[in-house]
Order: C-alpha cells, then structure tokens, then sequence
C-alpha cells in the first residue's frame, strides 16, 4: 500500500474516547452519535425502555447480573460533517472506555489508545470524581480534550458557572463554540459565535430520531427568541473580551477546550459536537518508540495492544487482544511479529467489536481498533509489527487504591492457582504484590477498582477450575519505597510493605493521615506517590 494511501486515511481519521462520571450520559450520547451517523435509524435502544441492559457488551455473568459492561468496545462509523465538501466521508472511531461504577485499570488504558477525549458533563452537576480522574490522564498524556456539557434540556447551572469551576478547578480554559439559547431546561438552540448565527433545534418524538435544524439570522432569532437570544449574544461577547475563543494551537496545547452544550438525549447539539471532533480533533499521529525515534504512521504496520479481554464467548474459550493501529496498513491474515516475544503471530482472525456482534475486519488503519481474538500471548502494552521491528514503551501501572489478599481454598489446586495468578498479573488485570509474612499462597492483588478482583475470582474458576477467596485489606494508599526504608515502615501500624512482580518496592498504607503521620515523624523515609496514570 503506498504512503500516499495510507496518509489519506489517516487525515480523515479521529479516534477519541468519552471520558465521564456514570449517568452523565456516555451510552445516551452514544447512540446519539450512532444516529447521526446514519449507523443506527432510531436511538431509544440504548436509552429507552431499559433494553439498554440487552445492547451493551456483557461478557461474563457477573456483568449481566450488575447490567453493566466492564469491557472496553470500539465503535467505528462513517460521518461527513455538514460543511464538507469532500465526498470522502471521515471515519470515527469511538473508544469505549469501560462503563459505570467500577473505575477500572481499562478505563484508563483506553487512554493509551485515543488521540482526543471528550469530557461529558453534566449541567446539574458539573465536575464529578470519575471525569476529574480521566481528565489527569488526558493531561498527562498530552491528550486535547472536548468539554460536552449534557443534559442542558434539564434544569442545571448556568454557562458561566461552569466554565468558572471547570477554569478554576483543573485549570483549563473552555472556549464554547455555541453558546445555548435558553437556559438549562429550556433548551432552544444554539448560538454559532462564529457565524453570530441561530441553530433551533426542532424536538422529535421520544427524541428517537435527528433532531432538525432552522438556521436563522440573528435579526430572525431575536424575533423569534426574544431574552433569551439577547442573553446568548451577551455571554458569547463577554467570553470575546475574556478571550475565551477557540484556539487551536492552545487546544492541541492542552490549555483551552472547545465547548459544546448538547441534550443526548434530544439529540440536540450532537452534529455539531461531530462537527467539532472532524474539525478540532487531531488525526493519528507518529509514535514514539523505547529507544526514543517515532514511528510515522506511513511507516509499517505496528499496533500496540492496549486491552486483553477474556471469555467474550462463552461457547469457546477465547481471549481477545484489542490493539490500536499505529503506522502502516492491517491486512487480516497479515503474520505479524510480537515483539516481546519475538514471536509470529497470525491475524486470521481480526474482529472490529461492537458490542456482542463481532465482525471481520479485513483491513484497518492507524487510529483503528482491531480485535485479535486466540492472542492468548498477548498483554496490554505489547507492540505487533512488520519489519522494520519496533517496540513502542509499556502502558504504565496505574496507581492502585483497592487492595485485596487471595486465597485458593482448595489445597490441590495450588499449582494452578500460582499459573492463574501469573496470568493475572501478566495481562494487568489487577497488580500483584507479595511479601515473606503472607508468603507465595496467598498473594495481594491491587487494583484501581474493586470490581478488578471479582475478574479475577471469576476467571480462576472459569478457566483455571480454581475456587478463591478474595479479602480485602484495610489499605487505600500505596507508595513507593526502598529497602533501606522498609523495616521502619513494617514496624508502623497500619502499615505493610510488599514486593511488586515488577520488582517495585510498595508501602500499604491504611489511610492517608496515617501516611502524613509517618511522613511526619519519619522524613528520612522514602516515601514516593504512583503515578496516578502517566
Ligand atoms: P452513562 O452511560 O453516562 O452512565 O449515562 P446514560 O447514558 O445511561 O444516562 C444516564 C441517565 O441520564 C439516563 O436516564 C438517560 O436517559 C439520562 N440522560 C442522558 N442524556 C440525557 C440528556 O441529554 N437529557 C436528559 N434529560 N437525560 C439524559 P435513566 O432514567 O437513568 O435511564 P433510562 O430510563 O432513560 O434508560
């Protein structure tokens, strides 16, 4: 395939993610953004009549007991914006990050594989703990981020309010390409701040299809919308004077962030969050590689996994590698090296994944997502290749608050056990931790969510036959130590080091007075934070 090819598909490519607190309207905006991509006719599957619980990807029965999806997904869909002239459509792919209460090491590994987020939030409720923690990760990585604020059909703050606590709370600068016409709950278009014109929206019914759109001139909308487009115009010229317009250098900076309010569920405001994803989103981009040169994206095929999931089937066993193209052209059937282990891997069958249909992928291209399914070697953070080899940095550990013995309680499974728990640990499904006192039987599992540990309980016995016990410790706070500072820490109470199958040195620490009291009085005590996710 030739390079002219390949950098062709890659400008008309934008992978992303939604980064957001559960409720505030991930699997509503969804299927919106399904909709407007003609992939779907109707929305109300996902958020009518609770059939919601019967689409989304529940791959173990734990998750359908919760009626929840742990898993990560991709979506990927043809959109043309309205403004384009290319009859070229571009392509969307939209990274699940895995859903609701659990916050898991997936959510934030989803991360690693997106070029753009968008942070849904609600109008009502503003910042919530989850979006806050997926938007450090974003930063960290240098990832420019799209502000949705949803829900604006239901009575919430106004828009100045939540651009002041999103501007002083985490220090981004939003710059709102539309301004809403009619407060929150009353939603009735938008005002283009770049045209200075009036997108009303027109309601359809049980908001199942796009909502239709009358563009008017601002003369126009002041007649028809009286205040509330007076209002629009005012807060639009202050955010000028503020200098809250859109910047793309400063986007892609990570200092500014477009803002769009939107209803998912009225499908108002969603072709132009599309719009701005095309328009604003950077495409894939070169990678850099371990010993610090880039891969370029018209270089050849290398992917890097950035998900391992297992039993997705319950008929066979099998187990699913999700990998993002990096650079070059996937071909399916393609024999690929992994480069940890030097390995051929064959590709016969690639899936694109969305939800439980599983289609063949026959090629794919940077910022895509493909799932491999038998990779049984291979774990998150693991390069594929064609020569020219090239290894791109492990996803990094991410630092756990959950942390939990394991126990197998039957005695002659203890062979298997110590495999299912390497296995464990090597695909990064929870971290493992050991030390001489609990010694090698009962090792501890950390984790960033808790539901990480009933994976793992229910994946031991599925597919090692082994039953476990999983307790929970007393501990919410790890830090990194040494040797020279352990046996003072291990004399404290509430405190316990471990060893890291890493090699890492790990303090467990109860809470975090208890770690401030120690740091206190023990200064001399190595005592370093995780990278909460670099
Ligand atoms: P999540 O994936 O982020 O957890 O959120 P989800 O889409 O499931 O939405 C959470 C709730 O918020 C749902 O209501 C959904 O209908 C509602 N919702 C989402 N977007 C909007 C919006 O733009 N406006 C309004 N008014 N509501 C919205 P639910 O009652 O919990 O579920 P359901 O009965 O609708 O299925």
């Amino acid at each position: 395939m030739s390079s002219e090819v390949i950098s062709r598909e890659v400008k008309r490519r934008r992978t992303f993610a939604i980064i957001s607190h559960p409720d505030a309207g991930k699997s509503t905006m969804t299927e919106a953004l399904a909709l407007h991509a003609h992939m779907i006719s109707e929305a109300g599957a996902v958020h009518g009549k609770g059939s919601r619980r019967a689409t989304v990807s529940d791959w173990m029965e734990m998750e359908k007991a919760r009626g929840i999806s742990v898993t990560s997904t991709a979506l990927q869909f043809n959109y043309t914006p309205e403004a384009s002239t290319s009859d070229v459509p571009n392509v969307i792919n939209l990274v699940d990050t895995p859903g609701h209460s659990d916050f898991s090491e997936d959510t934030y590994r989803v991360l690693t594989a997106v070029d753009a987020a968008v942070m849904l939030i609600d109008a009502a409720k503003g910042l919530e703990p989850q979006t806050l923690k997926l938007f450090q990760v974003c930063r960290h990585r240098g990832i420019p981020v799209i502000t949705v604020i949803n829900k604006w059909d239901r009575p919430g703050q106004t828009p100045l309010e939540l651009i002041d606590e999103i501007s002083e709370r985490i220090g981004l600068i939003p710059t709102p390409l539309y301004v809403p016409v009619g407060i929150a709950g009353d939603y009735r278009g938008l005002l283009d701040r770049r045209t200075g014109e009036y997108i009303h929206f027109e309601r359809t019914a049980g908001g199942a299809k796009i909502a239709p759109e009358i563009l008017l001139n601002a003369d126009e909308a002041a007649q028809r919308e009286g205040d509330a487009w007076t209002a629009a115009q005012e807060e639009s010229e202050l955010l000028s004077e503020l200098g809250q317009d859109h910047d793309q250098e400063m986007f892609l900076a990570g200092q500014t962030s477009p803002m769009i309010f939107t209803s998912a569920m009225l499908n108002f405001g969603v072709r132009q969050l599309l719009d701005a994803l095309v328009e604003f989103a950077p495409p894939p981009r070169s990678r850099e590689t371990v010993d610090g040169t880039e891969r370029e994206v018209t270089d050849a095929f290398s992917a890097v996994v950035f998900k391992v999931q297992a039993g997705m089937d319950t008929s066979h066993r099998d187990r699913l590698a999700y990998m993002r193209i990096v650079s070059g052209e996937f071909e399916r059937g393609m024999v690929v090296t992994h480069a940890q282990t030097g390995k051929p891997f064959a590709t016969k069958y690639a899936q694109a994944v969305f939800g439980r249909d599983r289609s063949t992928v026959d090629n794919a291209f940077p910022g895509d997502v493909v799932g491999l399914v038998n990779a049984m070697a291979l774990a998150p953070g693991d390069t594929l290749f064609i020569d020219p080899k090239v290894q791109y940095p492990p996803i990094p550990s991410f630092a756990p608050e959950h942390f939990s013995a394991l126990r197998v309680t039957t005695a002659d499974k203890y062979k298997q056990f110590r495999k299912a728990v390497d296995q464990m640990d090597a695909e990064g499904v929870v971290q493992v931790l050991r030390n001489d006192i609990r010694g090698d039987a009962s090792p501890v599992m950390a984790a960033v969510g808790p539901m990480q540990f009933e994976v793992v309980t229910a994946r031991m016995k599925a597919e090692f036959k082994v039953d476990t016990i999983v307790e929970p410790l007393g501990y919410s706070i790890a830090r990194r130590t040494d040797e020279a500072s352990a046996p003072e820490l291990n004399r404290q109470r509430g405190v316990e080091v471990f060893t890291r199958s890493d090699g890492a040195i790990l303090a467990l620490f109860s809470d975090k007075w208890r770690l401030q009291y120690i740091e206190k009085e023990h200064p001399d005590l190595l005592l370093e934070p995780l990278v909460a996710a670099a």
